[in-house]
């Protein structure tokens, strides 16, 4: 039995006190719940240190929505991967497709981007996905191929194993329109075979690939029951406490029915 990780991105979303009730509404709902899924809230960077305050007296874990390539120094408004270590962060997005797109991220960039997090103790979410023209051209498997290897496929196993993958179909992304089970799932044992290839079965089986893209509590269950759906990166729907913990009990019944 695997369990599942749920993952909330609030992206630009939330004042300071609207992010901090809405870290208290989730930590006392979780609080009531035996939980095997690892829950995992990405709020902005302003906010990490409350929510990892927060977390310290809850049972989830604090993600970043994004790190400096650079290690440190004169690169003003960046946020370096040892500062996220200082304040307890445990996970960070990279290669959100947001980013790939208003912020012209490379692969080059983002390679840097997983070192630096990897050195620093911090386990990398990195998103892939292709737009509607190349699911449309049926070219979707090579463009989530290149990402995959050109970003990831440098680290050795051991350091492979602290990565978590999340595809994100950029057409699904707020959207509202979802990926069918059937899509997510032919996308997800792709991914996993390319893992496979080249870290072996048990990486490819141990690694938490999970979907994004208008994923909500109505149709989160039908995607987690896929075989190799092993959890949800969980934008608009993250912003409301109730739908959040919907999709973390859909989690849950998922794991306890496997
Ligand atoms: P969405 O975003 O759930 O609002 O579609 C998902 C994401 O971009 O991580």
């Amino acid at each position: 039995m695997k369990n599942k990780i749920v993952a909330g991105n609030w992206k630009m979303n939330n004042t300071f006190s609207e992010a901090e009730d809405l870290l208290v509404a989730i930590a006392e709902s979780l609080e009531d719940m035996r939980l095997e899924t690892e829950v995992i809230i990405c709020p902005p960077a302003l906010y990490l240190e409350m929510a990892t305050d927060v977390a310290q007296e809850s049972n989830f874990y604090v993600g970043a929505q994004n790190v400096s390539y650079a290690e440190k120094g004169a690169y003003t408004g960046e946020i370096s991967a040892a500062m996220l270590n200082s304040v307890d962060v445990d996970f960070c997005i990279v290669g959100h497709s947001e980013r790939r797109t208003y912020f012209h991220e490379t692969d080059e960039e983002l390679v840097k981007k997983i070192d630096l997090l990897l050195a620093n103790e911090i386990n990398p979410i990195f998103c892939c996905g292709e737009s509607l023209a190349d699911r449309q051209n049926d070219n979707f498997k090579l463009v989530i191929e290149k990402q995959i290897k050109n970003t990831l496929f440098h680290l050795s196993a051991e350091q492979f194993e602290n990565v978590t993958i999340a595809y994100e179909p950029i057409w699904a992304i707020g959207t509202g329109l979802t990926a069918t089970p059937q899509q997510a799932q032919e996308v997800h044992a792709f991914i996993r075979k390319l893992i496979e290839e080249k870290y072996g079965t048990e990486i490819a089986y141990n690694t938490y690939i999970l979907y994004g893209g208008s994923c909500n509590a109505k149709n989160a269950l039908d995607l987690f029951t896929c075989e190799d759906v092993d959890g949800g990166l969980i934008g608009g729907a993250s912003l409301s406490a109730k739908d959040f913990i919907e999709i973390i009990n859909a989690a849950e019944t998922c794991t306890k029915n496997d």
